[in-house]
């Protein structure tokens, strides 16, 4: 399985730490996606995380990439369905996993912006792309994370390290501090440690 990839991309980072959670080997090719037109003969949305399977077929993009590695490596991510228990976790793990993603959203899309030329720079964008950041982790913050991680919880560890990787000063502790105590144990999964952004 061949997965394209960047190392600052959370997104891709989500993949990457299920496939070393679940011991699955994967190639990796990171790219640049903004700049590489090649990217669109294996995704035609043009966009990382894109996983190139053996029979040639791609999927794409996190929530469907990761739900297959969890799939095909037997791994507990994604709690299921079951008539007995209607909250066996599923709808909260994947809730989680929807905010997380959306806190990088608007991160990934800040972090463009604000790299635009000045001429070019939209701040009214770069201000509603950071609120939008700022009430995603003020939601968080009254939650409790389960101590068998789903997918929710890797979406949210991997949206908070994105967080401290481009926005160092955002300071996001001070304001959150049971979601940062969360995250200070997170982070030191080994999964975590080996797909630090860079
Ligand atoms: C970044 O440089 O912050 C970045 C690169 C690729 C995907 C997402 C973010």
């Amino acid at each position: 399985m061949k997965l394209y990839t960047n190392p600052a991309s959370p997104f891709a980072r989500k993949c990457r730490v299920i496939a070393h959670e679940l011991a699955l080997k994967l190639e990796e090719v990171n790219v640049n996606a903004r700049d590489d037109d090649s990217l669109r003969a294996v995704n035609p949305l043009k966009k990382i995380p894109a996983l190139v399977l053996d029979d040639g077929s791609a999927l794409f993009d996190s929530p469907v990439i990761c739900e297959y590695l969890n799939d095909v490596g037997g791994g507990k991510f994604f709690p299921g369905l079951s008539v007995w228990r209607p909250t066996s976790g599923r709808w909260k793990a994947l809730g989680l996993q929807a905010l997380g993603d959306g806190i990088m959203d608007a991160a990934v899309a800040c972090r463009y912006e604000s790299t635009q030329p000045e001429e070019r720079r939209n701040r009214d964008h770069i201000a509603r792309y950071m609120a939008t950041v700022k009430a995603g982790l003020d939601a968080l913050e009254p939650m409790s994370f389960s101590e068998t991680p789903s997918i929710g919880e890797v979406t949210i560890g991997c949206a908070l390290g994105y967080l401290d990787f481009r926005y160092a000063d955002l300071g996001w502790r001070d304001k959150h501090p049971k979601l940062a105590d969360w995250f200070a144990k997170f982070s030191q999964y080994p999964s975590m440690l080996a797909t630090a952004p860079s």
